[in-house]
C-alpha cells in the first residue's frame, strides 16, 4: 500500500467547514484522512502501491501479463489509468485495462483477475485500486496548505464556503493506493480465491453519481458546470447508508452458503470501509464477534477503490491473517456494485 503524507486531522478539517471531530467521529468513525496534493494523481499514487507491491514479491515488471486499474478519480477523463500505470512502471507491451465500479471497483478486480488465470490468459496480474479524492476540492494551494497544517490561515472564506455546502460528502474521503499481485498457483492445496458473487442494480445510479462532464450532460464539459455544481459527486447518504448495511450482510451469507461454510468459519471479513457505522451493522446484522472484523477507516476514511487492499494490507502487518484462513471481502459502491469474495490464505 503507499498512502500520501499529507494528513488531515478533523480539527485541520473543520476549519474548512462547519462540522466538528465529534460529528465526524459518531456518524463516520472517521478521527483523520491522508489527501493528495497537486502531482500526486491516482496513476502516480498507483504506480508507488505497484512498485511496493512488486518488490514484496519479488517480482520485476516485466513478469506481468496483465495490469488492472480500478479508480473513480483517473488521471484524466481518458486515456483510463492502467496504460499510464504501465507506461510508469516502463512497459510498452503489457495489456493493460480499467476498472470503472467506484468502490466496488477492487472486488471487481479481483474477480476479473482471478477469472484471466482460471482460464490461461493471464498467469500474473497486477491489480491496483488508486484514488486521489483531493483533485475534487477546488481549493487554492494556499488553503491546501492551510489544511495540511503549513500555513496558519485561514483557509479563503470562499474554500470555507464551499467547504460547509459539501460538508457531508467533504469528510468521508480520503487518498490512497494498493496494489495485490495474483498469481497462477498450480498446486491443488485448496489456497487461492474460492468465488466471488458480483451484483449490479443500475436503478439507484443516481444515489452516488456526479451529474456533469458525460455524453448524458450534451456536451460532455460546459463552462458553466462549475458554477451550477454539477462536477461534485452527489452522495444521497442516507439511502446509500441503508442500502449498504443489507445488500453487505446478504451477499456475504449468500456466498458463505455457496461455498457450504458456516459464519464462524470466517476468520476474517474485510469491508468496504465507508462508514464505521456500516460496517458495525454488518457485523452484528452477520452476528460477527470482534476477531472475525478488522477496520482502519480511523485513519483513512473512505479510499474507495484502495480500500480493500489497503484494509487487506494492514490485517496482515497487524498479524490477522494465518496460512488457511478462510478471509471474506464486501463492498458496495456507486452503480450501484456490490460483491461478496472468499480467500483461503
Ligand atoms: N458536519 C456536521 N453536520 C453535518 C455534516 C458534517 N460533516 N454533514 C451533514 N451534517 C448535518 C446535516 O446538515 C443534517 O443537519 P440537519 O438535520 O440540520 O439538516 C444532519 O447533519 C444529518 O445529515 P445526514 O446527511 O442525514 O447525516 P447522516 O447521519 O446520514 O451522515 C453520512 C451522513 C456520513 C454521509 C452517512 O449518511 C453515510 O455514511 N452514508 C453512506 C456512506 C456513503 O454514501 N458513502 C459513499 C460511498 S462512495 C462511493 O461509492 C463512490
Amino acid at each position: 500500500m503507499f498512502v500520501p503524507e499529507g494528513v488531515v486531522t478533523n480539527e485541520r478539517l473543520s476549519l474548512f467547514m462547519d462540522t466538528s471531530d465529534e460529528w465526524i467521529r459518531q456518524r463516520t468513525g472517521i478521527g483523520e484522512r491522508r489527501f493528495a496534493r497537486r502531482g500526486q494523481s491516482s496513476s502516480a499514487l498507483g504506480a508507488e502501491a505497484a512498485r511496493r507491491a512488486l518488490a514484496d514479491a519479488g517480482l520485476e515488471p516485466g513478469d506481468l501479463d496483465l495490469i488492472i486499474f480500478a479508480t473513480m478519480t483517473p488521471d484524466h477523463y481518458f486515456p483510463g489509468n492502467g496504460g499510464l500505470l504501465a507506461r510508469a512502471l516502463g512497459l510498452d507491451r503489457t495489456h493493460a485495462l480499467d476498472i470503472r465500479m467506484q468502490c466496488a471497483g477492487f472486488l471487481s478486480g479481483l474477480q476479473v483477475g482471478d477469472a484471466f488465470i482460471r482460464s490461461g490468459a493471464a498467469r500474473r496480474i497486477l491489480l491496483v485500486g488508486a484514488e486521489c479524492h483531493a483533485s475534487l476540492f477546488p481549493w487554492s494551494d494556499a488553503d491546501w496548505a492551510v489544511l495540511f497544517g503549513e500555513s496558519d490561515g485561514p483557509p479563503s472564506p470562499e474554500a470555507r464556503a464551499w467547504g460547509t455546502a459539501h460538508r457531508d460528502r467533504a469528510v468521508i474521503f480520503g487518498d490512497g493506493a494498493g496494489a495485490f499481485i495474483l498469481e497462477a498457483h498450480d498446486e491443488d492445496d485448496g489456497r487461492g480465491f474460492a468465488g466471488f458473487l458480483m451484483r449490479t442494480d443500475g436503478n439507484h445510479w443516481d444515489k452516488l453519481h456526479v451529474p456533469g462532464g458525460g455524453s448524458a450532460s450534451f456536451p460532455y464539459f460546459s463552462s458553466d458546470m462549475c458554477a451550477d455544481d454539477r462536477t461534485v459527486p452527489v452522495v444521497e447518504g442516507r439511502q446509500v447508508f441503508r442500502l449498504a448495511t443489507t445488500a453487505m450482510p446478504e451477499i456475504v451469507r449468500e456466498i458463505m452458503a455457496l461455498h457450504g461454510e458456516p459464519l464462524p468459519a470466517l476468520s476474517l471479513l474485510l469491508m468496504h470501509q465507508a462508514n464505521l457505522r456500516i460496517n458495525e451493522a454488518v457485523q452484528k446484522s452477520l452476528g460477527l464477534a470482534d476477531a472475525q472484523v478488522f477496520h482502519n477507516i480511523q485513519r483513512y476514511g473512505n479510499t474507495t477503490a484502495a480500500t480493500l487492499p489497503l484494509v487487506f494490507h494492514e490485517a496482515k502487518a497487524a498479524g490477522r491473517l494465518r496460512p488457511g484462513d478462510l478471509v471474506g471481502f464486501t463492498a458496495l459502491g456507486a452503480g450501484l456494485h456490490w460483491g461478496a469474495g472468499l480467500l483461503r490464505a
